[in-house]
């Protein structure tokens, strides 16, 4: 038999569960799965009924930096909607918001640096550090601070020879929490203090509930110059699967990415650029009927893992609940593998967000209403029983 050689790196790279929860619920028609990191709606009709219109004029590489149109619209966006002003040389259009992540940090960090990442956090952030070989340092988010980023614990995590960059992440992937003008502010003045970027992911900028108000630090006085700020399609427009984000940034940063970007992607999707274009031009009702949907979906499984004893903050951001499983088990991973295999009903292990996740177990309300209600109704007849 051929040995097949697997670099060390990839082989220490960890083993999403969440891939193979994805699996096991779209195979397993008996299995109800608020697992799901991806809105359950359909792209906007008036996005797709476009992009099939100019299929046909969007057969070549664009530029790498994106089309230019797309760049023009995402300034006026930028500066409306997240109050950061800038010009089309700063922004670069990439393969969703997960390129930009590791893209950036290619750009920014050489091996052995360090990284403060939020812990529990985006699963992405620690695979991205480790694979350019840099080290990711946790900042612990506490439930009783509302998963809140506490600015004491990062200049805690700061090495001041290794530590580079910060990265944040408002709403937050997997607790919800939307950091306040406060918190930010605070992480902009160490990000000056010390000299270090802040990465400033922001893939569910639109998706804040109640009162809360999206702050995007890149708009923050002073701090320009440190922050690289990461937007996606993905979860505003449904459009996941087009694969087409981007992010705003110094510029010797954003075209160091456009190198590094070239050899890797050589640009994003034509056609879904295209689309992106047509998606900042739609009424602003197709993403307010998604979002209400949301928090319909938001209230209701609130309540319903509380009522079970499955303590869960309030989130006011994204569409994910993060629910604390001790009046039940110490073992996020089996609790949610018996939910798997007991109950029939997927969540994702709060381990998958780092180790500071244990205790814990994230569900998506991205799934259909009735959906959760009914894997709310097995979970609760599971619980019961033990
Ligand atoms: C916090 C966060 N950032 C970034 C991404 C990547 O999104 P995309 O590459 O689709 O823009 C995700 C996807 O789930 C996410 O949850």
């Amino acid at each position: 038999m051929i040995n097949i050689h697997i670099s060390e790196r990839e082989l220490q790279l960890p083993d999403a569960v969440i891939g193979k929860l994805l699996g096991i619920a779209t195979t397993r028609k008996d299995i109800i799965s608020i697992s799901a990191g991806e809105p359950d709606f359909k792209t906007p009709k008036p996005i797709l009924d476009y992009g099939k219109k100019v299929i046909s004029s969007s057969t070549h590489y664009s530029h790498p930096k994106g089309v230019p149109e797309l760049r023009e619209a995402l300034i006026k966006k930028l500066k409306a909607y997240n109050k950061i002003k800038t010009s089309p040389e700063n922004i670069i259009v990439t393969t969703g918001s997960q390129e930009a992540i590791i893209t950036s940090l290619l750009c920014a960090l050489d091996p052995g640096e360090q990284v403060v990442i939020p812990n529990p956090g985006y699963l992405a952030y620690i695979p991205a550090v480790e694979l350019v070989s840099a080290q990711p340092v946790y900042v612990k988010l506490l439930e009783e601070e509302n998963f809140e980023l506490n600015p004491d614990r990062i200049k805690e995590a700061i090495d001041r020879k290794k530590t580079k960059a910060i990265i944040i992440n408002t709403p937050s992937n997997p607790t919800g929490t939307v950091l306040s003008k406060k918190i930010l502010e605070e992480i902009a003045d160490i990000a000056v203090q010390y000299d270090l970027y802040v990465f400033s992911d922001e893939a569910y900028e639109k998706l804040i509930y109640e009162d809360k108000k999206h702050i995007s630090i890149g708009s923050l006085n002073g701090i320009q110059d440190h922050v690289a700020s990461f937007y996606s399609f993905s979860k505003t427009y449904a459009m996941c699967g087009f694969r087409v984000g981007y992010c705003v940034g110094p510029r010797e940063l954003i075209d160091a990415m456009e190198k590094t970007h070239h050899y890797i992607t050589l640009t994003a999707p034509h056609i879904s650029q295209l689309m992106a274009i047509k998606s900042l031009s739609i009424s602003n009702s197709y993403i307010e009927k998604m979002k209400n949907e949301y928090n319909r979906r938001r209230k209701m499984i609130v309540k319903r893992l509380n009522d079970l004893n499955l303590v869960t903050k309030t989130p006011y951001g994204a569409f994910y609940t993060f629910s604390n499983i001790q009046n039940y088990s110490k073992n996020s991973f089996k609790f949610a593998s018996d939910l798997l295999k007991k109950a029939k009903v997927a969540v994702v292990p709060g381990t998958e967000f780092g180790k500071y996740g244990e205790g814990y177990i994230r569900c998506s309300y991205a799934t259909d209403y009735h959906l959760i209600e009914k894997a709310m109704d097995r979970i609760e007849t599971y619980l019961k029983k033990l």
